[in-house]
């Protein structure tokens, strides 16, 4: 048990309805914080079909969940893309339940859209995986390390990658953006120390979360396949090489950022921890 009784944590990229954002809200409501979800809106089209089939209603649903566990929540919408709009979130966030202890940087750009060679990759893609994927977490940090400063103490958790460590092809945007919060991690978790405020980082392989993508999704059409089935497939190939026999889920994350948010971890920072079920090792 992580005991966040008392707590108030804020969590992006949180209304995906299978996606890590979401169980990470629930795990840390389920130890007893009050939670911040924030996320953009998004079109149908840009959405999983399960969640557009469920009426899913993205962070005002999870929202609901967080009070049925009998805990305070604020859902607030927030295109990190704008600075603006994320300084007004941490402002929100402490307006409303006077404090803020737990960051969790986990909302990251759609995928799909990168998948190119680094001669064809379009500038904007970059832009946008660069904007969203790292220089939003620097924000939210810059802005909420303020608050725990003040506080006396915080926790910081950035959704990093398996790319954070290792460049594959086609991923250039995807993997420089997270390689790039790696780069983060280490130094705010050294200018922050002595302020008591840790900061890590979790480094999943795949998860078997239920993430739109652009490429995915044409992948599928071409194959004459739904969603659902090309998903469904691509877990269990890629489970055959995973030592522990299966891809992450989106609790295996919940339960190591929950670790990292304890009072349990507060010797531990500027890490970034694999979660990969074995595949890799540094
Ligand atoms: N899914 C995987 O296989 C996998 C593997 C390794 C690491 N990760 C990391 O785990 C985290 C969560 O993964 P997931 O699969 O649940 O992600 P996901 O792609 O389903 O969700 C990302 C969330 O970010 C939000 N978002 C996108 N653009 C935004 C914007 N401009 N402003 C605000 N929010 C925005 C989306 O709406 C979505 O809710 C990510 O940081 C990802 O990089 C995922």
């Amino acid at each position: 048990m992580a005991d966040l009784k008392g707590k108030v944590a804020l969590i992006t990229g949180a209304g995906g309805m299978k996606g890590t954002g979401r169980a990470i809200a629930l795990k840390l409501a389920g130890e007893g914080a009050d939670i911040v979800l924030t996320d953009v809106p998004r079109p149908p089209d840009n959405l999983p079909p399960q969640e557009v089939k469920a009426g899913w209603r993205s962070i005002e649903s999870v929202a609901e969940e967080v009070r049925a566990l009998g805990r305070r929540c604020l859902p607030v919408w927030c295109d990190l893309t704008v600075s603006s709009d994320i300084r007004r979130l941490v402002e929100q966030a402490v307006e409303h339940f006077g404090r803020l202890d737990i960051l969790v940087n986990n909302a990251r750009a759609l995928m799909g859209q990168d998948r190119d060679p680094v001669t064809s990759l379009r500038e904007e893609v970059w832009s946008r995986f660069l904007a969203i994927n790292t220089t939003a977490p620097f924000l939210t940090i810059k802005h909420a390390a303020q608050v725990m400063q003040k506080q006396g103490g915080g926790r910081i958790i950035n959704v990093a990658s398996e790319a954070s460590k290792r460049g594959r092809a086609l991923t250039a945007a995807y993997t420089t953006s997270k390689f790039g919060l790696i780069g983060l991690t280490q130094c705010a978790a050294l200018e922050l120390a002595p302020h008591a405020i840790t900061v890590n980082a979790v480094c999943p392989g795949a998860i078997n979360s239920d993430r739109f993508n652009y490429a995915e999704q044409a992948e599928a059409t071409a194959k004459g396949m739904t969603i659902e089935e090309y998903r469904a497939s691509y877990v269990a190939n890629y489970a055959k090489n995973i030592p522990l026999g299966r891809i992450a889920e989106p609790a295996d994350v919940a339960n190591l950022v929950a670790f990292l948010a304890s009072d349990e971890a507060s010797f531990i920072t500027g890490q970034a921890y694999n979660l990969n079920g074995g595949t890799t090792f540094h």
